[in-house]
Formats: C-alpha cells, sequence, structure tokens
C-alpha cells in the first residue's frame, strides 16, 4: 500500500528553519505581505523573498498556484517554496493548492509554514490526495511516506483535523490499491481477505460463500461467475458506531474482471476491466475512512466479488436465472453483468437489513461515458432528498456527480418473451434501462441511489486529486454524506 504522508505540528521554531534541508513551503496571502516567519526566512535570505514577494511575476501567479526558489542564501533548504494563498480561500481552492504542492515535493522531507493562513486540514487533504503512486508491482521500490512539518503560530486543534482527514484519505487509497490491482492479484478471494481484515479496525465482517449464496437463492449473482475458476463471495462489513438505529447501506459492484463471458468484449482495452470491481473498492474505502474516524453512524457494505470468464460452465445468451427476489431474469447478454450482480446483493441488503437507505455504486455501462465523460458519475435515484444529500456531498468535496433520469417508459425495453425481464435493453438509453433493471430489485420505499462510475473510477489521465489509474472517487462524497446527515451533530447536543 502506498505509504500516507505523515504530518506533524510544530509551533515556531526559527532554528529548525535554519536546519531544514528539505523543501520549505511558506504559504503567502494575494497581497504578498510577510509575515514573521515570511519576515525571518527573507531577512535570512538577504532580501530574496521580499524581492519575489515584489515582483511581477509574484503578482500575476495564480491564486493557489505554487513558484519554487532553489538553493536560497542563507538557508540550509533545498527550496523555498511560495504558495500563494489567501485566508479566505474557499476549501476547494485550498485543496487544490495541496495538490499544486505535491506536485512541486521532490524530496521526502517538507516543512509548511503558515503565518496567517488557518485552513490547514484542507491543505493537507490536498497534498495527501495527490501524493499517491501504485508501485506494488515494480520491483525495486520502497515507497517512504512524505514527511510533513506544519509549523503554525499557535498550536489548536490541528493535529486532530488532520488526523480526521487522513482516515478518510487512508480510506482513499485503500481504494485505489483495490482498483489499480491486477485481476491475477486481486481474485475474489483475495479480496474477500483484505476486506476481511478491516475487521481489526472494528468492523464486522462476513464473507459469505458459494454454498451459502446458493442457499440464499442468488442465482442471478452465481451465474456470472459460474464459469470462473474463482469462487463468487459476497462480503458484508457492519460499522455499528450509531445507537440501535437501523443502518445505513453502500452496496458495491466487485467484478474482479469482466471479459464480457461468452458475449465476449473485443480485445483492444479489455486489461481496463481490472477496474470493474470499483463499486466494491469504493464501498471497502468507505467502509475504512468511518471505521477510522470513528463514525457516530450505523453503516453497512455489501459487496458481490465474481469473475465474469467465458468457459464450457459459463452462463450462455438466453439463459434464464431465477433472482433471490423470485423474479426470473432472461441473460440476453452476458456482458450486462455487473445488474445481475447487484440485483441480488440489492435485494439481500433490503432483506436483511431493511437500511434506512441504500445507495449503490457500480462501473455499470460504458453508455455513461458517452454521455458524461470521466468528469462526473451518473446519479440515479427513486427519492429527490436522498439523491440531494450525496450530491451535495460529492459537490463539497469536489467529486463531480449528475443526476440522471429513471422513468416507467424506460422499464418497459426489459420486457422478455419467456422471462419476467431481461437483463438488457436496446442500444438506446444504456445506462438508464441499467438503472431500470435495478429498480426492479429496490423496494418502492427504499430510498435509493445508484450510481454509475465507470467514467469515474480510473481515469488514463491524471484528474484533480489524484495520478493517473484509480481515482478512489466517492469515498469522500459517501463519508461526507454520513457525516453532515447519519451522525449527531456536536454543536447541536442531542441533535
Ligand atoms: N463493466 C462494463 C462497463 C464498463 C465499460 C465499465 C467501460 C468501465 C468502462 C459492463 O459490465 C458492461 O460490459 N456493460 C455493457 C452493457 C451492455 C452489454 C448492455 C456495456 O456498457 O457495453
Ligand atoms: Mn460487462
Ligand atoms: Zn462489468
Amino acid at each position: 500500500m502506498t505509504p500516507l504522508p505523515k504530518f506533524s505540528v510544530m509551533e515556531i521554531d526559527f532554528d529548525l528553519l535554519l536546519e531544514c534541508d528539505g523543501q520549505i513551503i511558506i504559504l503567502v496571502p494575494d497581497d504578498g505581505e510577510m509575515g514573521m516567519i515570511a519576515s525571518f526566512i527573507n531577512k535570512m535570505m538577504d532580501g530574496a523573498l521580499g524581492r519575489f514577494l515584489n515582483s511581477e511575476v509574484f503578482e500575476k501567479l495564480s491564486p493557489g498556484k505554487v513558484l519554487s526558489l532553489s538553493y536560497p542564501t542563507g538557508l540550509m533548504a533545498k527550496s523555498v517554496t511560495v504558495a500563494k494563498i489567501d485566508p479566505n480561500s474557499s476549501i476547494s481552492e485550498t485543496r487544490n493548492c495541496g495538490v499544486e504542492i505535491t506536485k512541486i515535493a521532490t524530496c521526502e522531507k517538507i516543512l509548511l509554514v503558515s503565518d496567517k493562513f488557518k485552513r490547514i486540514a484542507d491543505l493537507v487533504e490536498g497534498i495527501s490526495m495527490r501524493n499517491y503512486e501504485y508501485l506494488d508491482q515494480k520491483t525495486n521500490t520502497n515507497p517512504k511516506p512524505l514527511d510533513v512539518g506544519v509549523m503554525v503560530h499557535k498550536i489548536e486543534n490541528q493535529a486532530t483535523e488532520i488526523d480526521l482527514k487522513l482516515a478518510v484519505v487512508d480510506g482513499v487509497f485503500f481504494t485505489r490499491d483495490l482498483i489499480n490491482a491486477p485481476a491475477n492479484v486481486l481474485t475474489t478471494t483475495t479480496f474477500a481477505n483484505q476486506l476481511s481484515a478491516l475487521s481489526k479496525l472494528g468492523i464486522t465482517v462476513e464473507v459469505l460463500d458459494e454454498l451459502e449464496l446458493e442457499k440464499l437463492g442468488m442465482r442471478t449473482l452465481l451465474c456470472v461467475g459460474q464459469g470462473s475458476e474463482s469462487p463468487s463471495k459476497v462480503v458484508v462489513m457492519q460499522w455499528n458506531g450509531g445507537g440501535d438505529e437501523a443502518p445505513f447501506a453502500f452496496v458495491g459492484k466487485g467484478v474482479v474482471f469482466d471479459t464480457g463471458g461468452i458475449s465476449l468484449k473485443p480485445a483492444g482495452g479489455m486489461e481496463d476491466m481490472t477496474m470493474d470491481m470499483g463499486g466494491a473498492g469504493v464501498v471497502a474505502g468507505a467502509m475504512k475512512a468511518l471505521a477510522l474516524r470513528k463514525a457516530k453512524a450505523n453503516v453497512v457494505g455489501v459487496v458481490g466479488l465474481v469473475e465474469n470468464m467465458p468457459s464450457g460452465n459459463a452462463v450462455r445468451p438466453g439463459d434464464v436465472v431465477k433472482s433471490m427476489k423470485g423474479d426470473t431474469v432472461e441473460v440476453i447478454n452476458t456482458d450486462a453483468e455487473g445488474r445481475l450482480v447487484l440485483a441480488d446483493i440489492l435485494w439481500y441488503t433490503q432483506e436483511r437489513f431493511n437500511p434506512t437507505g441504500m445507495i449503490n455504486l457500480a462501473t455499470l455501462t460504458g453508455a455513461i461515458i458517452v454521455g458524461l465523460g470521466h468528469e462526473m458519475a451518473g446519479v440515479f435515484s427513486n427519492n429527490d432528498k436522498l439523491c440531494k444529500k450525496f450530491i451535495n456531498a460529492a459537490m463539497a468535496e469536489g467529486e463531480g456527480a449528475w443526476r440522471m433520469p429513471l422513468a416507467p417508459a424506460y422499464d418497459k425495453l426489459l420486457k422478455s418473451r419467456i422471462a419476467d425481464m431481461k437483463n438488457v435493453g436496446s442500444r438506446a438509453a444504456g445506462s438508464i434501462t441499467a438503472g431500470q433493471f435495478l429498480q426492479r430489485f429496490v423496494k418502492d420505499d427504499m430510498p435509493w441511489v445508484h450510481l454509475d462510475i465507470a467514467g469515474v473510477a480510473s481515469i488514463a489521465t491524471e484528474s484533480a486529486f489524484s495520478p493517473k489509474g484509480a481515482t478512489g472517487w466517492g469515498v469522500r462524497a459517501l463519508n461526507r454524506m454520513i457525516a453532515d446527515h447519519y451522525e449527531p451533530r456536536e454543536d447541536t447536543p442531542g441533535g
């Protein structure tokens, strides 16, 4: 696993500034005014910092951007980097500035000094989110954590705030590691093992095997994995940090590799289907984040882990399978497998937990990429209130999410001649008919959101907060939604 950066908060210490042999990052407001620390550094540098802050170059530097002065006289540091950030910058501006800082971090030791800037935790979030590299499959690498000293005028609760952010970033890194892992490394079994290990954080983890799934009648889930050597599994993770109320539920598609099955995918780009367990990966990361920050809420995460392979045992186009709910499905296309997995685990989650609400995540359709590209996930919901809660949380975290429609007219496209439904519609509205299929396994009064994350789970180019590859999209939005709406507020006792 990519190590999280380490942060230590300290009060002003001029000797430390002089001795620092790493990179010094100094936060300077838009007007270039120097506070006590900047003035000291300027004095040591024989006025060079001041000349820069008075220059046109600084004036033209966009807010949130950084510029480095290398090997400054008077200091041991390799560089002094000015980050132009105003004390009243927004959370997202601050986070983005953190990302810029990480991009110029070339050595392991950083001293971040702040004269006036207060939003340290948001800056730390940006720094950590971008400080990720998937190295598990490279030999001769020994990733060392970034070591960041944070020098402030007065130590208040910065350390606690930083720890809270790092708990969530830890969850994000867990998700990214899972999504980036190749399918021969992350099999249904090793995935389940990694989830079982979350029990040391206080999460109750159960792994249901094929025999148990058969007994429960999960034939739509099981038919997806029946062509694979890897056994299908359902993993249930419970975090009980609340009272005795019913939990909120996260449900994730965990197809560790999607060849398409007998409806085989074309060869070009098939290797990307290692990320088809992205929904389950986000659920896992969100559960880890909640546990690490000891969230005062009850949340259950349910993931279906299967591999979609062609073989003599594989499910065929035209086969009819019976879901746990009891409805029969004609499998027209074995590549529309995610919805078959989700159908059974959505139903199972409702029957077992009767949750107060349910959000499922899945890399479900290529069509959502056609519609929304790689900036926004598709949001489908039967409940305006829950949908708003989620979209607002995603917006606050800078994670793109855009609502798409559901309607009975689309549902008609799933009519089958011989069974209760078929698993695909026509080419038109592919992401919506997938959502309609899922809705058939959601009870009418169950507040539910379906997130189609095919476009955002893993991206070929770098994104705002992550390098190329897995993004961890959704972990922070889910965490915030729980924090904002399902945990007691600290400022309103009893509320
Ligand atoms: N896992 C894919 C969807 C996907 C595509 C995820 C690209 C990430 C990137 C899903 O199982 C799938 O194959 N969907 C089909 C559905 C179709 C057969 C109705 C698709 O989108 O082509
Ligand atoms: Mn598929
Ligand atoms: Zn798939």
